[in-house]
């Protein structure tokens, strides 16, 4: 813990802007045309200079690929495609010097079939490692055991048979990527020898894949049918997840993964991906300071970007985080369309103001890889969809297009690799959007993000002060809210110029990209924000 310019004192994972890579497509450092760890280290001094003061990089574990890391072999062993541990540890040390701190992503919900627990549980129903995983019966009909629906594909069962012991697994993604079972004592406890695994190499704390879901219904109950008022994302299933999330005893298993992280000296944290959509389950991830140390908002993530949605998403978790909790707020990730194209439309205006909220709402942000640039989603055509959703429902309903390579220059290769070599996936439109090409453009989208980093890093406000929401003249097309004593942030969503009082002050930043940009004008009383201008004022 140092201290910041104005006392407090910093933690990282709270004072800090966080930084998703998906080491795949970040940089090739081999020209084999995939993204490895060598890839990371070399882009260390970017991240250093842009100010991000962690990264969490998706799976770099053993995999056979059928989910991209996320369908695990083996929890120890990094994937060669990505380099081996040794490279983790140069990148570790080389990212310590810098002050930065690096996360990894754990997989504990599930494993891949090709893990040695399940091909040890497929030998027999009595085999040491069956229990590691959720084994049951078929229903009366021969049919599957409840009416559990597959997260990927809401038309299909949860449910696998294994033809060979007339049981069914259960496996709640791919059919390959088999449930584990955490009521057995015996999985908590490879998983606490695997976090410690990676802690003792110096890994700062874990991005813990599909948290809330690890353990379920010890009966495995049917689950109810969905109500008409359910989130959209719910009523996609048509059944409410009941009994295979969110059950009341992944408490305990999460306050023991808190246990083991904090049994250090310096502790590590936890990050979870909380994907609910109700704001009383997801502040419970929280525990009572002994649970996740910061849960990923999915509602924020899936708000449209309009003021009022996206008021209500943030003031709802302000209203029930319990005192103790930290908000963490992201607009995208390696499963959802990047969010300069889902929420903004690919307009830089909109793409501008989007960055200065997740900035300097309460909270950590996290960006991924390219955010900081304005990169849009890439359309990837069918004969080339790698992510088993996208070969389930088509191009733009799979994740290959936020997957794509970074956009580090124009030239063959983007800077991602050597030029001519065949990505693993599609470049981008890497000429139109580049770190090259904004790094010394003051009036950049690159420029803008680091100077809000540096704003927050200066700012108690921005880092620590309480959000308290102010009453714009029109609530549906306008958000403002003050951060602590002297900062106002206000934001126009709206395509038309909207006016806002009680706004006393300097403007620090503006959104505003042209020659109407206000920056270092008083406000006194007054200001009119012009088509999707966001603003930060301070008054001293
Ligand atoms: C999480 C991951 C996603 C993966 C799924 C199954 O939602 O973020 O990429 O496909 O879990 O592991
Ligand atoms: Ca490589």
């Amino acid at each position: 813990m140092t201290t910041s310019p104005g006392g407090h004192d910093w933690v990282w994972w709270r004072d800090g802007v966080l930084y998703q890579i998906y080491p795949r497509s970040f940089s090739d450092s081999n020209g084999d045309g995939i993204g490895d760890l060598r890839g990371i280290t070399g882009k260390l001094d970017y991240l250093q200079w842009l100010g991000v003061e962690g990264i969490w990089i998706n799976p770099i574990t053993a995999s056979p690929n059928d989910d991209w890391g996320y369908d695990v072999s083996d929890y120890c062993a990094v994937h060669p495609e990505l380099g081996t541990l040794d490279d983790l540890d140069d990148l570790i040390a080389e990212a310590t010097e810098r002050g930065i701190r690096v996360l990894l992503d754990l997989v504990p919900n599930h494993s891949s079939d090709q893990h040695s627990w399940f091909a040890d549980a497929l030998q027999s129903p009595t085999s040491s490692k069956r229990d590691y995983y959720v084994w049951a019966d078929p229903a009366p009909d021969g049919g599957s055991p409840n009416n559990w629906v597959n997260t990927f594909n809401p038309g299909a069962s949860a449910w696998t048979l294994d033809t060979v012991s007339g049981q069914y697994h259960l496996s709640q993604f791919l059919a390959s990527q088999p449930d584990l079972n955490w009521w057995n004592d015996d999985v908590r406890d490879e998983f606490d020898r695997i976090f410690r695994f990676w802690y003792d190499r110096g890994v700062a704390g874990f991005r813990l894949d599909v948290c809330h879901a690890v353990v379920k219904d010890r009966e495995l109950r049917d689950n109810p049918p969905t109500e008409a008022d359910d989130h959209w994302y719910t009523r996609m299933y048509g059944q409410r997840f009941v009994y295979n999330t969110n059950r009341p005893e992944v408490h305990d298993v999460i306050r023991r993964w808190r246990a083991v992280a904090d049994s250090y000296a310096d502790p590590r944290v936890l990050v979870g991906e909380t994907y609910v959509l109700d704001s009383n389950a997801y502040a419970a991830y929280y525990g009572n300071d002994d649970e996740l140390n910061l849960a990923f908002n999915m509602i924020l993530l899936h708000a449209r970007f309009d003021a009022t949605e996206m008021r209500t998403a943030v003031e709802s978790a302000e209203a029930l985080l319990p005192a103790t909790a930290w908000p963490t707020w992201t607009g995208g990730n390696h499963d959802n369309h990047r969010w300069a194209t889902r929420w903004c439309n690919n307009e830089p205006a909109k793409i501008r103001a989007a960055m200065l909220m997740l900035m300097t709402l309460r909270g950590t942000p996290f960006l991924y890889y390219g955010d900081e640039i304005g990169m849009p989603d890439t359309d990837v055509p069918e004969p080339e969809i790698l992510d088993p959703v996208g070969h389930m429902f088509g191009p733009r309903m799979g994740r290959d297009n936020e997957r794509t390579p970074m956009h580090w220059n124009a030239a063959s290769g983007a800077g991602f690799s050597d030029p001519g070599v065949v990505p693993w996936l599609r470049y981008g439109d890497h000429e139109a959007c580049n770190v090259a090409a904004q790094v010394d453009d003051p009036q950049s989208m690159l420029a803008l993000t680091r100077r809000l980093i540096k704003l927050r890093r200066e700012s108690d406000d921005l880092r620590r002060g309480a959000y308290t929401s102010i009453p714009t003249g029109d609530d549906t097309l306008a958000w403002a809210w003050r951060r602590g004593e002297s900062t106002v942030v206000a934001m126009n969503f709206g395509a038309i110029p909207v006016t806002i009082d009680d706004v006393f002050g300097t403007v620090a930043l503006s959104t505003d990209s042209g020659s109407t940009n206000r920056e270092g004008h008083v406000i006194a009383g007054t200001i009119t924000l012009s088509a999707h201008e966001a603003i930060v004022v301070v008054s001293q």
